[in-house]
């Protein structure tokens, strides 16, 4: 696999966030990233409707799987149906911490986004009939149980710890550098750009789902935007404080562990699967954790960080 995934993200418009994990010379010093008011911009020309989308081959190909497959594609597709519900309500307190009025300005943008992939999973999953119940909250609920521990200690415990002492305290820009290294490296860049990037090209292989494909590469295409945001404001602090680097450095070390975790799905333990396994798009669990290792290495890098031992 190479550094990026696919061909998907030699798009000319999955470049244009300056996500430094797109860009080739990410190792370097002095990469651009994009400012504020730039990614402001781009996101006014980067919209996507989820009411465009049409799931009826969707609906032929799910009926079509066997229980198996259906069980391992749901712990994918759960975790991002419930991780989008909970970063679109965690966002809010993050967005008016921010020191600066053209950060928050994005952070709104980025706060319609989430809702946006939140509609788009509940549409998906309401249209394609994996699920039994008629509303959001009662899908919401019966998708949680193919989650698994380390997803609920990330979001639930660590991320929430953050947010909810954000809301109480918005000038705490340290508590806030924290959150926004949680949030924008570990969750969207590790996590779900992986899980994005192996989903994807899963079904692509396979010729399965492809209204989910084409929204889900819209949903991909805004998370590397939101990176890039997070990049750009991790740098910018990083440099006007050495103790917001060190903040940084610190979560990372806290939270990795954890998000390690949470690459490896519940199927697989019900499965018994090892993690050096291969999997049947050809991958094993430990690809996918080198894969989000070596993304986060080339942001920090660009931030002017390296990855704490
Ligand atoms: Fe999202
Ligand atoms: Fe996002």
């Amino acid at each position: 696999m190479s550094d990026t995934g696919s061909g998907r993200v030699e798009r000319v418009d999955f470049r244009a966030t300056s996500d430094p994990a797109l860009q080739d010379g990410a190792e370097r010093d002095g990469m651009q990233l994009l400012s504020y008011g730039e990614l402001y911009s781009l996101w006014e020309r980067q919209h996507w409707a989820v009411q465009d989308l049409d799931f009826s081959q969707d609906r032929a190909d799910w009926a079509g799987f066997a229980p198996e497959e259906r069980f391992m594609r749901m712990s994918g597709l759960s975790s991002f149906f419930i991780g989008e519900q909970r970063v679109a309500a965690e966002l809010g307190p993050i967005m008016r911490a921010a020191p600066d009025e053209q950060m928050r300005i994005f952070l709104c943008t980025q706060i319609a986004d989430e809702a946006r992939h939140v509609a788009f999973f509940d549409r998906f999953y309401k249209e394609v009939g994996v699920l039994e119940a008629n509303t959001l909250e009662g899908r919401l609920e019966e998708t949680a149980e193919h989650t698994n521990a380390a997803f609920t200690e990330l979001f639930d415990e660590m991320l929430k710890r953050r947010v909810d002492r954000l809301a109480a305290e918005p000038e705490d820009t340290e508590m806030l550098v924290e959150a926004i290294t949680l949030y924008h490296m570990v969750i969207e860049g590790m996590l779900a750009l992986t899980g994005q990037h192996l989903i994807i090209d899963y079904n692509e292989k396979q010729g399965t789902l492809p209204g989910f494909v084409r929204g889900f590469t819209n949903v991909a295409r805004d998370e590397h935007r939101h990176v890039a945001f997070g990049a750009r404001f991790l740098r910018d602090m990083a440099a006007s404080e050495p103790s917001y680097g060190e903040a940084i450095q610190r979560t990372l070390q806290e939270v990795g562990p954890v998000a390690n975790d949470v690459l490896r799905p519940r199927w697989a333990e019900r499965l018994e699967v090892a993690d050096d396994e291969e999997l049947p798009g050809g991958l094993s669990i430990n690809d996918g954790r080198v894969f989000a290792a070596r993304a986060l290495e080339r942001r920090l890098k660009a931030i002017g960080l390296t990855v704490a031992a």
